[in-house]
């Protein structure tokens, strides 16, 4: 096990019907309020209008700031960023999914800059300060209600590049379950994707001594995969949203990755199909992750041969290490394509030409991964596997 420092403050406040203790977070603390949200799908299910009622017998003074779109863009960022520092907010209260949630941490630390928030992404800046983010989480996926993490999309680059720092965690973060209920499949699984590879981002390591996290790891793999079946089947199965999303939370917030060297390359990699086309974070990683498997599982075979034992319980009877390690990332790609994420870049209709630039981008600063080391030309062959 490696040395680590972990520190994750989110209060979270987890359960049904939980929407309403936002008023206990609030009271005493906060009077500015900016509300951020998406598209309206908060406006359809209610939501906005039980949050609105909230702070308005609160007496805050409350600024809105709506159109988050997936993948989140700078240009929007940059108006709140205006905004926040005009009526000295003190508390953004993000109301939605990663995006959402996302852009409401970068215009925390940009209102508290001088310079151009973009710094920060581009690691020209270290984040020092920034308004307290609070969370109404509608879509269990990135974790980011709880994560060290913010991506922003710069729209002339196409540039999608992260920040992480203990310092953006938001403050709280409610999470009801029955919030997810109006999610359409296609959300409710690309999340589920997202979730999962999170922890493969940490499971997969050369670490020696880690017990405990491989199980954490485990555990949670399994958890998602045993609900995200039940939920294929019933959408409106509580039991199983709540169980998905207090995995979406444990496999982003550190826990899992404790004392364990973590890899991020096929992150990197998805996201330059988003910045390129746009294409749902969760599902780009449904594309880039079986790829990603079959080009490094040489590079430590015992470790897939754990992963198909010990989360998809493939038999090693009569069978090679090779054999093993192989029926798990094919257990993978069946368990993918029976909740209908794409698993290559033809079935999400994507275009191939592009993956030199794709590639440059994606190593940026020279290398890329620690589980392999990645050059710009491993990178090019990964997209290749993805077709
Ligand atoms: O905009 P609205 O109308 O709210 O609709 C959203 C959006 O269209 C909809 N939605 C959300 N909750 C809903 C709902 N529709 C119906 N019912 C609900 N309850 O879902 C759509 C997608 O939302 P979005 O926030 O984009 O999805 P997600 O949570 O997957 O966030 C993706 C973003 O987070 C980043 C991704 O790269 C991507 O930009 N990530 C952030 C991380 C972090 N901060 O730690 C880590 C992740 O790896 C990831 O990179
Ligand atoms: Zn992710």
């Amino acid at each position: 096990m490696k040395k680590f420092k972990f520190y994750c403050p989110t209060k979270i406040v987890f359960g049904e019907g939980s929407v309403v203790q936002l008023r206990n977070l609030i009271t005493g603390k906060y009077k500015r309020i900016l509300l951020h949200y998406g598209g309206g799908s908060i406006k359809k299910s209610g939501l906005y209008h039980e949050i609105i009622g909230i702070l308005k017998e609160l007496e805050c003074e409350v600024y809105e700031l709506s159109g988050v779109e997936p993948n989140p863009k700078l240009s929007l960022v940059y108006e709140g960023v205006k905004l926040a520092k005009e009526k000295d907010i003190e508390l953004i209260l993000a109301v939605g999914g990663g995006s959402v949630i996302d852009s409401a941490k970068a215009i925390g630390i940009g209102a508290r800059y001088n310079g151009d928030v973009w710094d920060f992404y581009t690691g020209k800046s270290q984040v020092k300060e920034t308004i307290p983010v609070g969370v109404v989480l509608t879509l269990p996926a990135t974790g980011s209600e709880a994560s060290m993490g913010s991506v922003i999309t710069k729209e002339d680059g196409p540039d999608k590049l992260a920040v992480n720092d203990d310092i953006i965690r938001p403050e709280f973060a409610i999470m009801d379950p029955l919030l997810t209920l109006t999610l359409p499949d296609k959300q409710t699984f690309a999340g589920v994707t997202d979730i999962l590879s999170h922890i493969f981002e940490r499971y997969f390591t050369h670490t020696s001594n880690v017990d405990l996290t491989d199980h954490l790891c485990e555990a949670t793999m399994k958890t998602v995969i045993k609900n995200a079946y039940i939920l294929k089947k019933d959408p409106k199965d509580i039991a199983a949203r709540a169980e998905i999303m207090l995995s979406g939370t444990i496999a982003h917030n550190g826990i899992l990755g404790m004392g364990r060297e973590d890899d991020w390359s096929s992150h990197s990699i998805a996201h330059e199909l988003s910045a390129f086309y746009g294409t749902t974070h969760g599902r780009s990683l449904g594309i880039i992750f079986p790829a990603w498997m079959k080009y490094v599982y040489k590079e430590n075979i015992n470790r897939f041969v754990q992963f198909a034992t010990n989360v998809f319980e493939v038999s090693v009877v009569n069978k090679t290490l090779e054999e093993v390690a192989l029926e798990g990332i094919n257990s993978l790609i069946t368990f993918l394509k029976d909740i209908g994420v794409p698993t290559s870049l033809s079935e999400e209709g994507l275009p191939t030409d592009n993956f030199d630039l794709m590639a440059e981008k994606a190593v940026n600063d020279g290398s890329l991964g620690e589980f392999k080391k990645f050059t710009k030309e491993d990178v090019v062959k990964i997209y290749d596997l993805a077709k």
